[in-house]
C-alpha cells in the first residue's frame, strides 16, 4: 500500500464525514458533539448549508411531542413510540422525557440500536424467525439489561422455532411475548379466533415463552377517516380486544408481571384508546405505538389524524419535517428542477409539497403559490410552474412531505431550525 491510501484509510479520514445538508466541503467528525453545528450560525433561507437539506422545526417538535403526551395522560393509555419512524437517539431521548413508556421496534437490528441508546423497555412488534436473533433478544433481557422486552408470536411454527431456539441457548426463564392479530388482506398476524388460541396454547405449552398480552396495527386497513375505514378500524380493534378477553378468560395469558394490549399508529390512536379502555379492568395496560407523530407532515397525517376530528380537544400536531431544495434547471417555461430527488424525500405516500420560495440572496420566504412536485427521479424533482412564474436558477424552494418515515431513512442528519430557519442543532439517524 503506496503512502497516499494508507493516507485515506488514516483514522481522521475514516471517522471524517461529509454529511448532505451542511454547506458544501463540511465534515464533521463523528466523534464531534452536534452543538457544533448549533454554534456555526447557519440560516437555511440565507443559502448557509448545502442543498437538499432535511431541516426540523423545533417548535413543532415539541408541540407534538406535548400533544401526544397530554393525550395519553388524558386517556390513560401509555405510548411506545415507534422507533422506526426516526431512527434517532435525539429524538428517542426526547419522546422518553416526553413521558413514553418505552420504545418500539420493527426488526431486531433497532433493537439492538435502542439497547445502545440506553432504553429500557422494548416493544419489538414484529415475529421473528432467525434462531440467532431469537437466542440474542433473549438475553437483552433481566437483571442489568433491559426490564421488558416483547415479541410478537402468530403462529404455532413461530412458537415452536422460538422455543427451539431458546432452548438452544439455554435461555433461563420464559421469554415475554405477544399474541398478534392481523386483519383480511392485511400484514402478519392470525387471522381467527381459532387461529389465537392454538397460538397461545403453543405458547401455554412451551418452556420457553409465556403471553404477556395481545397486539394488532389497524394502520394497514386504510389511511382516511371515513366512514368505511373507521367502522372496519374500529371492527378489528374489537376483536383484538375480544381476543385479550378470551385468554383472559381462558388463563392463557401470563399469571405474573404486567399485561399488554397494543395497536395504534398515528393515524386512529383515539379509536385505540376508546376501544381498549374496558380492558384495564382486566388488567391489560394499554400501549399506543404512534411512530409519525413526533414529526407528522403536509399529506397523509396532516389530512387523517385524530386532530382533524371537531371532538378533538387538544392542540393539533404541527408538521416538523421539511427538505429544502435549490433550482438548478429551468430548462421550459413551465419547468424547474430541483436539487432533491428520491434519494432525499419521500415519495411513497404522495410526492413532496411545495410550501415556500425564498429568491437567492433574499433570505425572506414567501408561499410558493401555483407550483407542484409532479415527479421524482433520483436527485430531481420535477416542479411544474405557470410560465410567469418568479422562480429562477438559485432559489430555493422548501418542500413538505407526505410520510415522514420514509424521508427520515434518507438522512443521516437534519438540522433543527427555529421559527426563522436559523439552525440551531442536529439530530442523527441510524437506519
Ligand atoms: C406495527 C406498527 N406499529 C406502529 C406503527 C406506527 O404507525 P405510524 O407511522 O402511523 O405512527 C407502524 C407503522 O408502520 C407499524 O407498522
Amino acid at each position: 500500500m503506496d503512502g497516499s491510501a494508507a493516507g485515506a484509510l488514516a483514522p481522521a479520514t475514516r471517522l471524517g464525514r461529509g454529511y448532505k445538508g451542511l454547506p458544501a466541503g463540511s465534515i464533521v467528525d463523528l466523534s464531534a458533539d452536534l452543538s457544533w453545528i448549533a454554534r456555526r450560525g447557519w440560516n437555511v433561507l440565507a443559502g448557509d448549508t448545502g442543498t437538499p437539506v432535511a431541516v426540523l422545526h423545533q417548535d413543532a417538535l415539541t408541540r407534538n411531542l406535548a400533544v401526544m403526551a397530554g393525550f395519553c395522560r388524558r386517556h390513560d393509555v401509555g405510548i411506545a413510540p415507534h422507533a422506526k419512524t426516526t431512527m434517532s437517539p435525539e429524538l428517542v431521548a426526547r419522546q422518553l422525557a416526553a413521558g413514553a413508556w418505552g420504545m418500539t421496534a420493527a426488526v431486531p437490528h433497532q433493537v439492538a440500536a435502542l439497547r445502545a441508546w440506553g432504553v429500557d423497555r422494548i416493544l419489538l412488534a414484529n415475529e421473528v424467525a432467525d434462531p440467532a436473533a431469537l437466542r440474542w433478544l433473549a438475553g437483552q433481557v433481566g437483571p442489568g439489561a433491559a426490564s421488558e422486552l416483547l415479541w410478537y408470536v402468530d403462529s404455532v411454527a413461530g412458537v415452536r422455532l422460538a422455543d427451539e431456539a431458546l432452548a438452544g441457548a439455554g435461555a433461563g426463564g420464559r421469554q415475554r411475548v405477544l399474541l398478534e392479530l392481523g386483519h383480511a388482506a392485511g400484514r402478519s398476524g392470525a387471522r381467527t379466533a381459532g387461529a389465537a388460541r392454538a397460538v397461545a396454547r403453543a405458547v401455554q405449552e412451551s418452556h420457553r415463552l409465556e403471553l404477556a398480552g395481545v397486539a394488532g396495527y389497524e394502520g394497514t386497513i386504510g389511511t382516511d377517516r371515513g366512514p368505511a375505514t373507521r367502522a372496519a378500524v374500529t371492527g378489528f380493534l374489537a376483536t383484538i380486544g375480544a381476543t385479550y378477553a378470551d385468554l383472559h378468560a381462558g388463563g392463557l395469558l401470563a399469571a405474573t408481571g404486567p399485561r399488554y394490549v397494543s395497536a395504534g399508529g398515528s393515524l386512529f390512536f383515539d379509536l385505540v384508546a376508546t376501544a381498549f379502555a374496558p380492558l384495564r379492568q382486566l388488567g391489560a395496560q394499554v400501549l399506543l405505538r404512534g411512530g409519525s407523530y413526533v414529526a407528522h407532515d403536509h399529506g397523509l397525517y396532516q389530512q387523517a389524524s385524530p386532530d382533524t376530528e371537531p371532538d378533538w380537544e387538544l392542540a393539533g400536531f404541527a408538521a416538523a419535517l421539511e427538505i429544502w431544495g435549490r433550482v438548478v434547471s429551468r430548462p421550459e417555461p413551465e419547468l424547474a428542477l430541483l436539487d432533491v430527488g428520491r434519494r432525499d424525500v419521500s415519495f411513497d405516500a404522495g410526492l413532496p409539497i411545495p410550501l415556500h420560495l425564498v429568491h437567492r440572496g433574499t433570505g425572506t420566504a414567501v408561499p410558493a403559490a401555483g407550483l407542484a412536485v409532479t415527479a421524482l427521479s433520483d436527485q430531481h424533482a420535477f416542479l411544474r410552474l405557470p410560465a410567469a412564474a418568479d422562480l429562477a436558477v438559485g432559489d430555493l424552494v422548501g418542500l413538505g412531505v407526505s410520510h415522514p418515515c420514509t424521508t427520515f431513512d434518507k438522512w443521516p442528519l437534519l438540522l433543527l431550525v427555529d421559527d426563522r430557519y436559523g439552525v440551531v442543532g442536529g439530530v442523527r439517524t441510524f437506519f
